[in-house]
């Protein structure tokens, strides 16, 4: 057979490729990687000593958490000065060396855009609760009349999203923290302001921007009363409100067409249609975070609750993002960040089958098409903590969430609510990271601002450096995606939807004349039981099989004990 042009082309056509499609993005919480002058908080030029673990691991994107002046009450989340760095991180010198190190090691940087809401300590707000003309209407503000808040709306860390101002003598807006007021978008100006500092930012030649809640900046007018049976009261009148396409379509026509950039937007509640509209081939955004397979393990909606979860329901949301998002969208991928406990610690199992966990996860995440995010920590198969008590913890969200259920009387003491704030606490993901055995794991030489996992002796950057580590896998998985397009531009395909215990898909790259290029398999058992499986014709189909099965057992089988996944490269 002569080959025509047709069938030598390849099948992602230069022009088709797209840098921030081929990357894989690792995240860092900068007050828990590493601290370089012994306060016990990280800082940035922590980060550059430790900048080649995270260009060894072969990720191409840095998405780094805030690092803006802040009185973190939330951690950074909380921004009072958006242009300048929080004195305990570094200088703004450090920033600057941080991303020309983040470059000449061929990686990019993405910053963390947080407007939907400032710090109270921010300077707008002082000038605004004072009355003055420039800055009165940059926040959303109601006056007190008859009893209590203007409306029944609540903030997501729970109370009333509403706090009353001694000095303007009125409410204010927050669907956080009470240190976290909302930003008025529906002014013009609040608008530019906003726009001028993200261009500020990208002059300095950032790469892009992870955009905190970025779909609750348009709320209803009339700031009707919610649904108080709801989850989140208020919820249907701040989610996808009613000019937020309107906002970020201006964002773009203004600032970020201008720029050659990655842009994913944090969106509570997101459903694939909104994705869409939000981050489609049209859209504002390149790419959304969504949440659905972050809630399986609660029982029912409510999320301080720890409930059962199951894998069909797992392989039916990637199903469903994979296939509404195929024509149109782009996913990102993940499993982890600084706001979800350790996924080893609620799909897996970290006492028994610790590595087995690890690297099936691992798997799940780095052999889809989308963008992957690694957070800090997760190469290591990092785990969930251990929680004492109250005082342990250090996330607002928790301690508020275990004040209220201790004040509730329907429990006595920490030990009773131990299972499900220990667990869901955001704590879990932002114990400092563990680099040696040394003590505090050789993230500080002071006392760490919160407590280091117990299990740092075993799990450890330095530990994990050679040989068959967790860590060498991920990076293994990171490769191969460079080398295969099939992971990244290739289609989808659940081979077995119904199984309680497998999943087996394909990513299949193929010619514009429908023959198969490229055919990745991968055969994961999450049980740890035996799980039969036939799949003899596809295992010989595909060019690499990535499983925690014997490459021999697949096809029905009888006894399997769980294994670490492993990548076979099939003749
Ligand atoms: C996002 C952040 C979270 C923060 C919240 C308020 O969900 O990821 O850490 O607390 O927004 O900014």
């Amino acid at each position: 057979m002569t080959d025509t042009p047709q069938q030598t082309s390849h099948p992602v056509p230069p022009d088709e490729r797209t840098w921030w499609k081929e990357s894989v993005v690792y995240q860092i919480y900068p007050r828990s990687f590493a601290d370089s002058d012994g306060d016990g908080i990280g800082d940035i030029p922590g980060i550059i000593e430790r900048l080649d673990h995270v260009a060894d691991l072969g990720v191409d994107v840095i998405w780094l958490n805030p690092v803006y002046e802040s009185p973190q009450r939330d951690n950074g989340y909380d921004i009072s000065d958006y242009r300048s760095i929080h004195h305990e991180y570094g200088t703004m010198a450090d920033w600057e060396e941080l991303l020309a190190q983040v470059h000449e090691r061929d990686m990019r940087l993405v910053m963390d855009l947080v407007v939907n809401h400032t710090s109270v300590d921010h300077e707008w707000f002082q000038r605004s609760r004072r009355g003055d003309p420039e800055y009165e209407d940059y926040y959303i503000w109601r006056e007190a009349e008859g009893e209590g808040p203007p409306n029944n709306w609540e903030s997501f860390f729970g109370g009333s999203a509403w706090s009353y101002d001694e000095v303007r003598e009125a409410y204010y807006l927050h669907l956080y923290d009470e240190s976290q007021p909302d930003l008025n978008w529906r002014n013009p100006a609040v608008r530019q302001d906003i726009f001028d500092t993200m261009a500020w930012w990208l002059e300095k030649d950032i790469d892009g921007f992870r955009m905190d809640v970025i779909n609750l900046l348009s709320k209803a007018p009339g700031l009707p009363d919610g649904d108080p049976d709801s989850e989140w009261v208020g919820a249907e009148h701040f989610v996808d409100g009613p000019r937020i396409l309107d906002y970020l379509a201006a964002m773009d026509e203004q600032v970020l067409s201008n720029y050659d950039i990655l842009t994913v937007g944090e969106m509570p509640r997101l459903t694939v249609e909104t994705a869409r509209e939000y981050a489609g081939e049209d859209g504002p955004l390149d790419m959304a975070f969504h949440f659905q397979h972050t809630k399986l393990d609660y029982d029912g909606d409510e999320r301080w609750s720890v409930g059962d979860w199951d894998l069909p329901e797992l392989k039916e949301i990637t199903r469903r993002w994979h296939d509404g998002l195929a024509d149109d969208g782009w996913n990102a991928l993940y499993w982890e960040n600084h706001d979800q406990p350790r996924v080893v610690s609620r799909y897996g199992d970290p006492e028994e089958y610790h590595r087995e966990s690890a690297t099936l996860l691992g798997t799940y995440i780095l052999t889809r098409s989308g963008t992957p995010y690694v957070y800090q920590g997760q190469e290591l198969g990092m785990t969930n903590a251990q929680w004492e008590d109250r005082e342990s913890l250090a996330d607002v969200d928790a301690r508020r969430t275990a004040r209220e259920l201790l004040d509730s009387e329907q429990h006595d003491s920490f030990e009773d609510i131990a299972d499900i704030v220990g667990y869901r606490s955001r704590d879990n993901a932002r114990t400092p990271m563990q680099w040696d055995d040394s003590e505090h794991a050789g993230f500080t030489e002071g006392d760490p601002w919160l407590q280091v996992n117990s299990n740092y002796e075993q799990i450890n950057v330095a530990a994990a450096r050679e040989g068959d580590s967790v860590r060498e896998y991920y990076r293994s998985l990171i490769d191969l995606r460079t080398e295969y397009d099939a992971f990244v531009y290739g289609t989808y395909s659940d081979l077995h939807p119904d199984h309680e215990r497998l999943a087996a898909y394909t990513q299949t790259l193929e010619h514009p004349d429908g023959r198969v290029s490229e055919r990745m398999l991968s055969v994961l058992n999450f049980s740890d039981t035996t799980a039969s499986v036939d799949l003899s014709t596809t295992v010989e189909n595909a060019d690499l099989l990535l499983s925690n099965y014997d490459r021999d057992t697949i096809g029905p089988t009888s006894d399997h004990e769980p294994y670490e996944a492993r990548i076979y490269r099939l003749e």
